[in-house]
């Protein structure tokens, strides 16, 4: 059979590493899919010196691999939104498949690219926008379609994976890991990106799409990034039995569905809990399969390589198949997306770690209790350490039961208005995953 014509746009980490594996594991990859995958062209403006493309041709503009005719499927490598989605709507346009790797351009324009998609009858793959080499899409959309999903919660970015073990592991500092990260080709062009948690917010609106059968929505997902953590929030949620974790978690509850990336405290025996470096792991929970754990490298040249070379062997696979019986994009049919709405954060319910530096006077816990009971929250432990000998104050350190984040909000705001409170009271998220 004729092999299938690829054009890849954009050679750098991922696109090399996608040219790398598709030469190196050709034969194989012919085997699986049942036909060759050959690169017929490459769209960069300069080389990558960890690719020979060899005779491969070259061109500088994007558009001349959108708009060649052998071309059957363009890997969209270039990353951002405005270009790339201007030459996904053309690829699709010209009645090409379209794989990429861009979690934003999905996250944020993936509706309408769908539909488009689907009135063209082409296909757009993406299993490499969320986790990198983890097939956590495939899982989800295909190994767990017998389920009703009820959650999932992940470390869905690398580099602020690795630049929380690090620090917390070697003593290191945010700036020193970040570059190092950013030399590894870990981190996004705009780092911010990755430690504000809106590289994690892009992938986890696609999981929870395709998990709960409703449409991209990141414009309604809550974002709070790891830069405001503290060493000793990181020392003292260890001496309670936790590990700091920059979690996305996405659960359906009656009222709606909890959308929220934020750094989160997980029981420290979890396995994801022990997921370091610049690993990601998805924990994805189901009505009859109960838990299940998704693990692997979550960046990196190769391992998002392996994620899009699979979704061209899809596609191979499926060139022949009828359109309308394809796996749909969001893997429910898209006359059955649900308008269950997404929660804002006031009304998502978690425990929480709060740390308050108090003075140290007489009656001090006492109001803090009262604060907390007066709001129906209830207190799982209480650790209050000793005076600190530069100020005099008291950090005083409780995690509580499960509630409606409202409450603690209110909570917070009555604590921080007592007399005997100094500073802010910093508040951690928590959660069991059990
Ligand atoms: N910047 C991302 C990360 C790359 O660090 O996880 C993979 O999406």
């Amino acid at each position: 059979m004729k092999s299938v014509k690829v054009g890849i746009c954009g050679l750098g980490t991922v696109g090399g590493g996608t040219f790398n594996v598709l030469e190196r594991n050709a034969e194989e990859i012919a085997r699986r899919a049942g036909r060759g995958i050959e690169v017929a062209q490459i769209a960069t403006r300069q080389p990558n010196p960890k690719c020979n493309t060899g005779a491969t041709p070259i061109t500088a503009d994007i558009f001349d691999v959108v708009n060649n005719p052998d071309i059957d499927i363009v890997v969209e490598l270039i990353g951002g939104y405005t270009l790339a989605k201007e030459l996904v709507l053309k690829a699709i346009d010209n009645g090409k498949h379209v794989v990429t790797a861009n979690k934003a351009l999905i996250a944020v324009h993936g509706n309408e690219i769908f539909a488009k998609a689907r009135e063209k009858g082409v296909i757009v793959a993406f299993e490499a926008s969320v986790a990198g080499g983890i097939p956590v899409i495939k899982a989800i959309r295909e190994g767990l379609a017998g389920n009703r999903i009820n959650w999932l919660a992940g470390i869905i970015n690398g580099t602020g994976n690795f630049i929380l073990t690090e620090m917390r592991e070697k003593g290191r500092t945010f700036d020193d890991v970040l570059k190092e990260a950013q030399a590894l080709g870990y981190a996004e062009a705009d780092p911010t990106f990755d430690v504000e948690g809106i590289d994690a917010a892009h992938k986890l609106t696609i999981l929870a799409s395709i998990a709960f059968g409703i449409p991209l929505q990141f414009d309604k997902a809550y974002t709070e990034g790891i830069t405001q953590l503290t060493t000793a929030d990181v020392n003292y949620a260890e001496a309670l039995g936790y590990r700091i974790k920059h979690l996305g978690v996405a659960r359906r509850t009656d009222s709606g569905i909890e959308l929220r990336v934020h750094p989160t405290l997980i029981p420290a025996d979890r396995l994801i809990a022990n997921v370091n470096g610049v690993m990601n792991a998805v924990m994805v929970n189901g009505d009859a399969v109960g838990s299940t754990l998704y693990y692997g490298a979550g960046a990196g040249m190769e391992p998002t390589a392996s994620a899009v070379v699979a979704d061209l062997v899809d596609v191979a696979r499926a060139l022949t198949t009828d359109p309308n019986n394809r796996v749909p994009h969001l893997a429910f049919q898209p006359d059955s997306l649900s308008d269950h709405p997404i929660l804002p954060i006031s009304a998502c319910e978690s425990a929480y770690y709060l740390r308050i530096q108090a003075k140290d006077h007489p009656g001090v816990l006492a109001q803090v209790a009262t604060i907390l009971s007066e709001r129906g929250i209830n207190i799982e432990s209480i650790m209050q350490k000793e005076v600190e000998e530069q100020d005099g104050l008291v950090p005083v350190i409780l995690v509580t039961h499960r509630v409606i984040e409202q409450r603690i909000d209110d909570a917070i705001a009555a604590l921080e208005a007592l007399d005997d409170v100094v500073d802010k009271v910093v508040r951690i998220r928590v959660e069991q995953l059990n």
